[in-house]
């Protein structure tokens, strides 16, 4: 597959106007994507979680419009218009027009609402993005012909344009465990979009809980476009993308066996690499607070003293989720309430779980 295959043949259909609606979920990276190149190219490899109930809902109404010199699209968020979100939609209809001739033809409302609160800290920018992509797919499923789109290439296609708004929005169409960037230990792999893991998953990952422990509700200091370039001229980064290639390797084995124990060592310790690569870029920073390192030393003890598989990872961000097995979300929920809470910001935490990705609302 390359970029041309997501050229469409010239339109045979004429619409005057439609809507069409997607919903579409985050997701949790375990091995993580940090550092890009040209194009939203990925770096390295990774792989997550899909998330099941934190999303965003996303209405697009488009009307023919007669000139097609500029593009035309206004923005809703909960129902109020947001200007200040068109810079960075102008520059994704830019990045796609290419792959979605329709672009300029049409005028655009966009409605867009996320089930998790806005200023949670958690980024929107994955649901977000993969919600778009798809509703602009189903528009151009439309102006085609039903057999000129097939399902796999309708995701395809949607993931590809979603990784050009935001790189990680590509892992957020389908479910449950989705593989984004070439590595000769996923067959199928690619840099252009995510594919489902391929090969077996034990059942202990079936229904994955993640916590989200919501420690930093405010903007982050330092964007993640700002992280990922400080990975260019990183004195680490050669090391750290040869490592995701071999946690890849690493992980098949864990994921086919349940092996929960090594499933734990791998994902914590992607997760600080995350954060270790921040602060040896130069300039350096911390986007962790003194809150998440007291989570992390919880959960650590917490661990050590039961003997629960409880674990966690982190974004770009304070925030921590928190990840267990379903059959111990008693014990775990119990310790959360119990010692964890108090480091949440006005004790606030979002439960989800790993999901079966993106649906269209009719
Ligand atoms: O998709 P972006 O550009 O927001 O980058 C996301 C990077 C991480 O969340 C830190 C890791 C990942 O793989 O999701």
């Amino acid at each position: 597959m390359t970029e041309q295959n997501f050229i469409p043949k010239p339109y045979g259909k004429h619409i005057e106007s439609g809507v069409v609606a997607w919903e579409s979920p985050s997701n949790i990276a375990l091995i993580k994507y940090w550092g890009k190149k040209k194009d939203q190219i990925p770096e390295n490899p990774s792989i997550s979680f899909t998330l099941n109930s934190c999303k965003t809902i996303t209405k697009v109404s488009f009307f023919k419009k007669n000139d097609v010199v500029n593009f035309e699209f206004d923005v809703f968020l909960d129902g109020k218009k947001k200007v200040d979100f068109k810079p960075k939609i102008q520059t994704f209809f830019e990045r796609v027009e290419d792959y979605l001739p329709f672009l300029r033809n049409y005028k655009f409302k966009i409605e867009t609402e996320n089930t998790f609160p806005h200023s949670s800290g958690i980024a929107s920018s994955a649901s977000g993005m993969s919600a778009l992509a798809l509703c602009l797919m189903s528009i151009e499923r439309d102006l085609l012909t039903p057999l000129e789109v097939t399902d796999e290439y309708f995701n395809q296609k949607a993931s590809f344009l979603a990784r050009l708004g935001s790189g990680s929005a590509c892992r957020s169409i389908e479910g449950d465990i989705i593989v984004w960037g070439e590595t000769k230990q996923i067959e199928g792999s690619s840099d252009l979009f995510g594919i489902k893991y391929p090969y077996k998953v034990h059942d202990n990952f079936k229904d994955y809980q993640d916590t989200i422990l919501l420690v930093d509700k405010g903007e982050k200091q330092v964007s993640s476009t700002v992280g990922h370039n400080l990975m260019h001229n990183h004195p680490y980064a050669k090391n750290r993308f040869q490592q995701a290639h071999e946690n890849f390797e690493k992980l098949k084995p864990i994921l086919e066996s349940g092996d929960l124990k090594a499933f734990i060592a791998l994902v914590e310790s992607e997760a600080l690499t995350l954060h270790a690569m921040m602060m040896t870029s130069m300039p350096y920073f911390i986007l962790m607070k003194p809150k998440t390192l007291e989570i992390i030393n919880k959960i650590w003890k917490f661990r050590q003293d039961t003997g629960s598989n409880i674990s966690f990872t982190l974004d770009a961000g304070a925030n921590v989720h928190v990840l267990y097995p379903k059959n111990e979300s008693f014990e775990v929920l119990e310790f959360i309430k119990n010692e964890l809470v108090v480091y949440c910001q006005n004790g606030h935490y979002i439960c989800d779980q790993i999901g079966m990705g993106a649906k269209k609302i009719n």
